[in-house]
Formats: C-alpha cells, sequence, structure tokens
C-alpha cells in the first residue's frame, strides 16, 4: 500500500478506512487516537462516509467493525482513545433555528435523515440518543476492555437556541485497551497540583481553526498521544480529518498513520504537517 503523503514518519492515506485498514500489519501501532463523525450531523460529501447511516443502529455496527480492525493493527498492550459525540432523536423540520437547526456544513442529506425519529431502541421525539455508551458498550461487547470515560467539558459550547434542557457542553473519550494490562505512562501528564490526571478534561478550542468543521483541540490529541505511547511509538487516527492527531504526533517524536476519505482534508493535514516540521522534511 503506497501512502499518498509520506512525511519522514508519517503516512497520509486517503480513502475508506474500512478499505486501508486490512493492509495494515497486525500490531503495529501503540496508540489509536480518534474522532469519527457523529451519527446525521454533518456532510462529509462522500458516499463511503460514517455517519450518514440511514439508522444509528448501523453505525454502530460500521464502527465496531472499523474498531475492529484496529485492535488487530494494536501492539498487545495498546490503546484506543476514541472521541464521540451524542445526538437528539427528533421530529421536526430543519431551519436555523428548528429542533434540527442547520449547524456547521451539515447538508439536506443528513438533515432530513435527522429529521424524524429512529425506529430502535425505544426512541421518542426528543430522547438522547446516548450513542457514545452504544457504542461504547458494543466495543466492549466485541472485545476491547473499557478503561475509563474522559468527559471532555468545553469551554466554549456550541450555542443552543434550548429552553427545556441545559446546553449541552461535554462529549466522550473512551480510553479503551486490547487487553486487561495495557501501556499508560501517568507521569506523562499530571493535574497542575502534581496529582493523578483526572478523567474531565476542560480544554478550549485551539484559534484561527484550519478549514475543518469538526477538528478537536490540540491539547486533546497531546494528552492521549503522550499518555499512550513512547517516542518513536507509532499512533493511528484512521478518521484523520485535518491532522490534528498526526501534527500532535509529529511534535512529540512519535510515528504516525492518518486515514482520511476526503482528499481535500487530507489536503489540509499535508499542510498542516508541513508548516509544524518546516525544518524536518522534504515532501
Ligand atoms: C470528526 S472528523 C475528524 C476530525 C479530526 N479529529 C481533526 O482534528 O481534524 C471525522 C473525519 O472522518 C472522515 N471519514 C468519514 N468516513 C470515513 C471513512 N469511511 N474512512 C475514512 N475517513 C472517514 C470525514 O471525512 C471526517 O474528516
Amino acid at each position: 500500500m503506497k501512502p499518498d503523503v509520506r512525511i519522514s514518519d508519517l503516512q497520509i492515506l486517503t480513502g475508506d478506512n474500512r478499505k486501508l485498514l486490512p493492509n495494515l500489519p497486525a500490531e503495529s501501532v501503540q496508540c489509536c487516537v480518534t474522532s469519527p463523525p457523529y451519527w446525521g450531523l454533518r456532510d462529509y460529501d462522500h458516499t463511503s462516509q460514517i455517519g450518514a447511516e440511514p439508522s444509528p443502529v448501523q453505525y454502530v455496527e460500521n464502527l465496531v467493525e472499523i474498531l475492529r480492525e484496529v485492535r488487530r493493527v494494536l501492539r498487545k498492550n495498546g490503546t484506543l482513545w476514541l472521541n464521540i459525540g451524542d445526538g437528539y432523536a427528533r421530529n421536526g423540520g430543519t431551519g436555523n433555528c428548528g429542533p434540527n437547526a442547520i449547524v456547521g456544513n451539515t447538508k439536506k442529506l443528513i438533515q432530513k435523515r435527522n429529521c424524524k425519529v429512529p425506529s430502535c431502541w425505544g426512541l421518542k421525539d426528543r430522547d438522547l440518543m446516548g450513542l457514545p455508551w452504544r457504542v461504547a458498550f458494543a466495543l466492549q461487547a466485541d472485545g476491547w476492555v473499557l478503561r475509563s470515560r474522559i468527559t471532555w467539558l468545553k469551554k466554549t459550547a456550541m450555542p443552543e437556541s434550548v429552553k427545556n434542557r441545559p446546553t449541552s457542553a461535554t462529549e466522550e473519550i473512551f480510553l479503551m485497551s486490547k487487553a486487561p494490562t495495557y501501556y499508560y505512562n501517568s507521569e506523562a501528564v499530571r493535574e497542575s497540583t502534581g496529582a493523578n490526571l483526572r478523567n474531565c478534561w476542560v480544554l478550549g478550542p485551539d484559534t484561527g481553526g484550519n478549514g475543518h468543521p469538526a477538528a478537536f483541540p490540540r491539547e486533546l490529541a497531546r494528552r492521549c498521544v503522550l499518555l499512550g505511547s513512547r517516542a518513536g511509538d507509532t499512533i493511528l487516527d484512521p478518521f484523520g480529518g485535518s491532522g490534528t492527531t498526526g501534527v500532535v504526533a509529529k511534535e512529540l517524536g512519535r510515528r504516525a498513520i492518518l486515514i482520511e476519505l476526503n482528499p481535500e482534508y487530507s489536503q489540509i493535514s499535508k499542510e498542516r504537517i508541513r508548516h509544524a516540521n518546516q525544518q524536518n522534511f522534504r515532501l
């Protein structure tokens, strides 16, 4: 398998992770840090995109299948750091402020899908779907060890025009391992008091934006990479987006493999990494 881009120790593969992951060698990656698209929220403009399944049941199944391949490529003591968001089941129209208000680059395809309560799990209009936990439990049943639920408390939450519940300002990051014992460097990131890091991370968005609608903060990736790997290890992000995991991995002296479906986002990754490492590589 030839990467589109190889920047010293970083590979950017453009394509569907379901097709590309099986080409990676078993037990070659120490740590996977990733954030899949959330179900029914954004349109990433590709027929193979995850998150546009007609039913959230299929979404959970697809993630289990993809992350099973990730488990295969992880070393025996490797870890998965999975950031995943929730959503509401709604019957309602679309628009700028309705129950399914258009956010980010949401387009009609996904908006329509997200406009009718899915007929599964006993969902009713206005039900929080609990998708992060449904995915976590499905992964647990598939063989992963569920080690921690980290709550990312967003310093800047997306405004919501709701008057019947609090505004959502958190997302989950699940720490999962391939085996009950695994590599975790508890000294690598500590609380400011010196205590063991807690499972609530208060993080703001990175300033400036990078052209991707759903990039996670660099500090989120930095913590996962530092806790889950040593210098020289390989980090994988199968939903690479704008390459935040790759930029951070390179900065911390790790190797990285990014897989991204949309060539525009692969290009953004390439530019970001080029910018961050100007002295160290030639494309
Ligand atoms: C939430 S974004 C990841 C953002 C990333 N963490 C960052 O900081 O830029 C999810 C990404 O997964 C990509 N994606 C969706 N389905 C995919 C698939 N089947 N294979 C590879 N990438 C996929 C989307 O194009 C999108 O860029």
